[in-house]
């Protein structure tokens, strides 16, 4: 080993509640490398609000939370799978409990709060800012941990396969990955006998989303790359209600203000709109179809956004329920105890990803995923809120349960080739990423959002095409810096969601097409092979 290299039992890409998750269950045995993009506080855990979904009241029970999710899914999902991750819910909180996160509690028992999809009150929460706790219960966890080395400031730029030996072998696996350290500069080969993928989802692909700035697919696109298969990436999902503020673009206004009474109204009119959309569960649809009927009313009235009104329910019980968004808009000059909210749908999940199976194996040796990077057939056509964390927790531990019941059967990485750049320059053109990255993703909000065509379908796939040999002559010619990186992973998310949305010859879920509007009678995955 040298600067320009490391090597640990497993890598895991990606410091969120699907990698620490791998990390600390892999700890027990195994020497772990876990690397994070900028802080290791940089994903979407962090940002989550609403809470986890757990089956915990007496009343409610697991038949019924498989069936919410599967209706959610529009019947996409894959039940052995949902079944899978539900069964393991309550136990996944209970190791969070254990790891000293606040969870709410009313008497004693946990408090469940309730959201769009979900027939019970089912959502285990840390007031309105859940995500923050679970992110530092699991990195204080990490810390202490004497098996774990956490690098932030890495950006993965590529999986390392068979092409990067020294001398061929022709294993096929995955031995680690090249990471730039973005702090000296240099590339440096992070070797490992197993490789865990857990970095995050593709919501930045889009203009408006509620996903950090580093939700660039980067995870997707690497093992893409690498031969892997993705599946379902038509599926992205809008959350309902992003507030609208020409200053503050990307901010969640949980979906639990609805779930505990909040209300959607046209802004002049006043006309509770849902009616008209889903008279029997209004603000309480899934989100695909809240989300359609505020883009329906958006376009049709010609508005800039709709309200959100919890404010008939008393000041101290929203204050009390949603403390940080009652605090955030009041910096913004909204008080949502006495008046509506503005909100518009933004990107907010990406359903689709990397194949995997039930224990978290890719079609890849030596290469596993976990959490929102993956289609592991839990979220179907839609998810339901707060599945996805459970999803972090559930599959964040089978992946690493699987390498240690077969670490005897990981080689040792053979000997692999440095990072060449001899034959690159510093760019001299940053604007070409900005153009780039500014036209993609106004490209995908236009013509590859809510509602598509497959006019606009095929628009976006010509732009596409046009931008791949400018995106790949520049990443040959220029040497890598974390913004070149995103660009060309967030171009090749864009790619794969267009060519899986054409692929679709109905509407379902979140794919909703002019063209197809019905849905077939069987559901089938859209899955892309390399
Ligand atoms: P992330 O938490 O996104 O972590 C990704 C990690 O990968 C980061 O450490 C990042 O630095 C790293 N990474 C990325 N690219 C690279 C690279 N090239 N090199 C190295 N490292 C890299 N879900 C729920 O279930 N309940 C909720 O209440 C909820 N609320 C949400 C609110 C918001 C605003 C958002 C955006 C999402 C919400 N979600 C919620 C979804 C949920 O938060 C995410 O799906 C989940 O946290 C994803 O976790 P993850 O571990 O897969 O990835
Ligand atoms: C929210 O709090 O509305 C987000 C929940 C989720 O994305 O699951």
């Amino acid at each position: 080993m040298n600067d320009n290299s490391t090597q640990f039992d497993v890598l895991v890409i990606g410091s969120g509640a699907a990698g620490l998750t791998a990390a600390l269950t892999l700890a027990t045995k195994l020497r772990v490398l876990v690397l994070a993009k900028g802080k290791l506080t940089s994903g979407s855990t962090a940002w989550a609000q609403g809470g986890i979904a757990a089956v915990l009241d007496a009343g409610d029970t697991f038949d019924d939370h498989v069936r919410d999710t599967m209706v959610a899914g529009a019947g996409l999902n894959d039940r052995e799978t949902v079944e899978f991750v539900i069964e393991r819910a309550p136990a996944a909180i209970d190791r969070l409990c254990e790891l000293g996160v606040p969870f709410n509690r009313e008497s004693g028992d946990l408090h469940l709060t309730r959201e769009g999809g979900h027939s019970h009150r089912r959502i285990v929460h840390v007031n309105d800012a859940t995500g923050w706790a679970v992110q530092a219960a699991l990195l204080k966890a990490a810390e202490e941990n004497p098996n774990i080395t956490l690098l932030p400031d890495r950006s993965c730029i590529d999986l390392i396969t068979g092409r990067h030996e020294t001398k061929y072998s022709g294993s096929g696996r995955v031995w680690g990955a090249y990471a730039l350290d973005t702090v000296t500069g240099k590339v440096v080969a992070h070797t490992a006998r197993a490789t865990i993928m857990a970095a995050g989802g593709a919501g930045r692909v889009y203009q408006f989303s509620t996903a950090p700035r580093g939700a660039t697919g980067d995870g997707i696109a690497m093992a893409w790359r690498a031969g892997a298969r993705v599946s379902n990436m038509e599926m992205m999902q809008f959350h309902p209600t992003c507030l609208y503020n020409l200053e503050v673009k990307n901010f969640l206004v949980t979906e639990a203000v609805r779930g505990e009474g909040g209300r959607l109204f046209h802004p002049e009119t006043g006309h509770r709109f849902m009616e008209d959309y889903d008279a029997e569960r209004m603000e309480l649809a899934p989100r695909d179809v809240v989300a359609r009927a505020i883009d329906d009313q958006i376009k049709r009235f010609g508005l800039d956004y709709v309200h959100l009104d919890i404010s008939h329910l008393p000041a101290d019980f929203i204050t009390g329920h949603f403390p940080t968004i009652h605090e955030k808009l009041l910096g913004l000059g909204i008080d949502m105890t006495t008046g509506p909210i503005p909100v518009v749908p933004a990107q907010h999940y990406t359903c689709g990803g990397v194949v995997i199976d039930l224990n978290g194996r890719t079609d890849l040796p030596g290469l596993y995923a976990a959490g929102e990077v993956s289609e592991s057939g839990l979220h179907g056509a839609n998810r339901l809120a707060s599945n996805s964390l459970l999803e972090c927790f559930v599959f964040g531990e089978a992946a690493a349960r699987d390498v240690l019941a077969h670490w005897d059967g990981f080689e040792e990485p053979p000997a692999i080739r440095e990072w060449d750049e001899s034959r690159v320059t510093d760019s001299d053109e940053e604007v070409v990423i900005k153009q780039n990255w500014t036209e993609i993703r106004r490209m995908m909000w236009n013509y590859v959002g809510i509602v598509r065509t497959t006019k606009r379908l095929e628009r976006a796939k010509n732009r596409i095409d046009l931008l791949a040999s400018e995106i790949d002559d520049y990443y040959g010619n220029f040497r890598v810096t974390t913004d070149l990186i995103e660009l060309r992973n967030l171009h090749q998310c864009a790619g794969l969601i267009v060519q899986s949305a054409l692929k679709r010859h109905e509407s379902r879920g979140l794919h909703y097409t002019l063209d197809y509007p019905e849905t077939d009678e069987f559901a089938k995955d859209t899955v892309l092979v390399p």
